[in-house]
């Protein structure tokens, strides 16, 4: 079942094994992409999709100081280096497009915009350049701000297409801005963005409506958390809040919805993806700690359509050919997951 190819919106993949989204924290000065992301993309180009790390879509809202953007003319340029390398070996490769919200930090920003649903920080301390300082407590957006937001993650796909990216997955996840609105453990506002399901739902609703106007549903992706308590995310109601999502999702035909099942930290448990299944009519991708056992058996049963790893594609750049030989898996090592250079990155062996 991994092997069968699997139409997502304007692509036939070739195959289930999804690369997911894996911030390295390998681009220069500037946010730009480098020739060194090039070769590890293209390393991996025989996953069914690559999604890219996620991707800055505004200036000043930097989270990790060395995540790429697309938000200049430079980076779409830079860029243009990677989507030819994975397409050189024949990969298809979509764009993570990402605002961090309340997770952009002043210690990484000269002019520094941390913005959310609410004013209240996330908890504890972040990594910075400048050592562990406390997380910024951010402005609570005015609604008439919002069109502005909406327009860069516009501009965003389409740089993104215009880099020779396939398509581009809007990053609704984790703890960042559109999950920021999603949540109603962090989303405390009282105008048309919070409270119901509906209103915490708009402002994805709206950056879907126009990147999917301007690139084409069948080129964009979502991805969700509904369960992951990273960046003091937290909902009362999970499982309504998907099964919500799934109705709703339907009507933009996006080229795939793609769901992290469970919390980094295992504060929240449960199981959103038989309710995502239940309600989604389009193809659905799961992520998080499968095996290509559990993996295939998913996919067989019908739950999913693909499972993306992320992992284990990140320690081993020929994961399919390791999955169809039964062959073993490299481990990852984590303290090489967000430091400069190719240890680490590039260096993982082929069987
Ligand atoms: C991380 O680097 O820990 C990270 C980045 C983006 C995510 C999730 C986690 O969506």
């Amino acid at each position: 079942m991994l092997f069968s190819p699997l139409q997502a919106g304007a692509l036939t993949l070739p195959n289930r094994i999804l690369m997911a989204p894996l911030t390295r924290a390998r681009a220069d000065a500037g946010h730009m992409p480098t020739a060194l992301m090039a070769e590890y993309y293209a390393q991996r180009a025989s996953g069914g999709l690559l999604i890219t790390e996620c991707t800055l879509v505004a200036p000043n809202t930097s989270a990790f100081t060395s995540e790429p953007g697309i938000y200049s003319a430079e980076q779409v340029q830079a860029w243009k280096q990677v989507t030819a390398a994975v397409h050189a070996k024949g990969g298809r490769i979509f764009m993570q497009i990402w605002h961090p919200g309340r997770a952009a930090h002043p210690a990484m920003n000269a002019e520094p915009i941390v913005v959310s649903s609410t004013a209240r920080a996330i908890d504890g301390d972040v990594h910075t350049p400048q050592g562990k300082l406390p997380n910024a407590v951010p402005r609570a957006l005015a609604a008439d701000e919002i069109p502005g937001l909406v327009a860069s993650y516009v501009q965003g796909a389409k740089n993104a297409i215009a880099a020779g990216f396939d398509g581009v997955e809007v990053h609704g996840a984790n703890g960042y801005l559109i999950d920021q609105f999603l949540r109603d453990g962090v989303n405390d506002r009282t105008d048309a963005y919070g409270g119901s399901l509906e209103n915490r739902a708009r402002f994805l609703f709206e950056v879907l409506t126009a990147v999917t106007a301007a690139i084409g549903s069948d080129r964009v992706g979502l991805r969700t958390s509904p369960l992951n308590s990273y960046n003091s995310m937290v909902d009362s109601d999970p499982i309504a809040l998907t099964a919500f999502l799934a109705e709703r999702l339907n009507a933009f035909h996006l080229a795939y919805w793609h769901v992290m099942r469970a919390d980094f930290f295992q504060a929240q448990t449960g199981d959103v993806l038989p309710v995502a299944r239940k309600h989604y009519q389009g193809v659905l991708i799961g992520n998080m700690g499968y095996s290509a056992a559990e993996a295939t058996q998913a996919i067989q049963d019908g739950q999913l359509d693909a499972v993306a790893f992320g992992t284990g594609f990140l320690a081993n750049p020929d994961l399919p050919a390791r999955f169809k030989a039964g062959a073993p898996l490299n481990t990852p090592d984590a303290s090489t997951f967000y430091t400069p250079g190719a240890a680490g990155y590039t260096d993982y062996p082929t069987l």
